[in-house]
């Protein structure tokens, strides 16, 4: 049986948090666990160097994403775990897709003009070029499914035009990847606005925070009084919402929105249930409830935090997973660059 590919990859760019874990990694996890399908899990080391940053840091912000990738449960055994550069193939192929797509249609990209607005001193030809090298990592691999978030998909559109156009042109036979849509759950910012994010200070929790952190990153979380009507307060109830056909990403944020979410996530459905009538009841003591939060997720990430914990003890055992790992996608990956080079006519 031919097995469906999967690519996917993580920035460099800090630790991961919940929303990372929770939108993403576990669904790497399944699919590494599904026998359709082989996967392929970057650190997209490379991806991280065109917008500013600390070369000194960076190694151990590039084996800090490898060890929460194996301590929220990664298996090498599973799934083939790399580092971006450590293929170098990838640039080679970005070189040759690149004669593919029009400078103007990376002009357009919001992603791209986002990071102009965000560093107006330092728009490079790599910001310009970064979805180009993504299409690479993807069609390198000739995946057919990609997991990733909302705001990867223009650059999947990038790819999957770019497989299009080699193969209408040069014969290739890369397949459209397409987004794959893990049940990844939406985790808000503990700001109450929006999604988490790394770049939003206040707004996460880490794979690795201790509990005491968790408390006092929830202690900011803003909250209100813990009285009153559901529907009319910011308690929103997840009944109200599902009626009114809120889409989960659109329902609007707010501190207590954000507990409730987390509630639900980490304590169940039961739980936040009886918090919405204490809500119309007795009222909601948010400091009670914020430490019993706190305690549920440091239980779930207590296992991660100690798996980690071994991998980071052990660098030979890390060191090996990754040579391991990019020698297999070495392998899969020089074989498409040299289909690429021959179907262009270079000799
Ligand atoms: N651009 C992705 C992000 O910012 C990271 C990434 C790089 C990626 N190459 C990839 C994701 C290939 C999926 C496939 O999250």
């Amino acid at each position: 049986m031919n097995k469906k590919r999967v690519l996917s990859g993580t920035r460099a760019t800090g630790k991961l948090h919940l929303g990372n874990y929770l939108g993403a990694v576990k669904g790497y996890i399944a699919l590494s666990e599904d026998p359709e399908y082989e996967t392929f899990y970057m650190v997209a080391d490379l991806h991280s160097v065109n917008t500013p940053y600390y070369p000194k840091d960076f190694p151990k912000k590039v084996r800090s994403v490898v060890l929460d990738y194996l301590g929220a449960g990664l298996d090498p055994e599973k799934c083939t775990i790399f580092i971006q550069s450590h293929v170098p193939q990838h640039i080679q192929l970005f070189y040759l897709l690149s004669t593919q797509v029009s400078v103007a249609r990376m002009q357009h990209l919001p992603t791209y003009k986002e990071k102009v607005k965000q560093y107006p001193k330092d728009v490079n030809m790599a910001l310009l070029n970064y979805p180009v090298l993504m299409a690479s990592d993807i069609l390198i691999y000739k995946a057919d499914a990609v997991p990733v978030g909302v705001d990867q998909l223009p650059h999947l559109e990038v790819a999957r035009e770019v497989a299009r156009k080699m193969n209408e042109k040069y014969g290739t036979d890369f397949p459209e990847p397409e987004q794959f849509k893990t049940d990844g759950e939406y985790v808000p910012s503990l700001t109450g606005e929006g999604k988490m994010s790394k770049s939003v200070e206040g707004s996460y929790i880490t794979l690795v925070d201790s509990l005491e952190t968790i408390k006092s990153r929830l202690a900011s979380t803003p909250t209100d009084s813990g009285k009153g009507d559901i529907k009319e307060g910011l308690f929103f109830s997840q009944e109200s919402m599902k009626e009114a056909s809120v889409p989960e990403d659109l329902v609007p944020s707010n501190g207590v929105g954000s507990l409730m979410k987390f509630v639900e996530l980490f304590q169940g459905k039961e739980k936040r249930k009886e918090y919405e009538s204490q809500y119309e009841g007795e009222g909601v003591r948010y400091g009670d409830l914020k430490n019993e939060l706190s305690e549920a997720i440091y239980k779930h990430l207590e296992p991660i935090q100690e798996r980690r914990k071994k991998f980071e003890d052990d660098p030979k055992l890390v060191e090996e997973i990754l040579q391991g790992g990019a020698q297999k996608a070495r392998k899969v990956a020089e074989k498409t660059v040299t289909e690429v080079k021959a179907a262009m006519g270079l000799i």
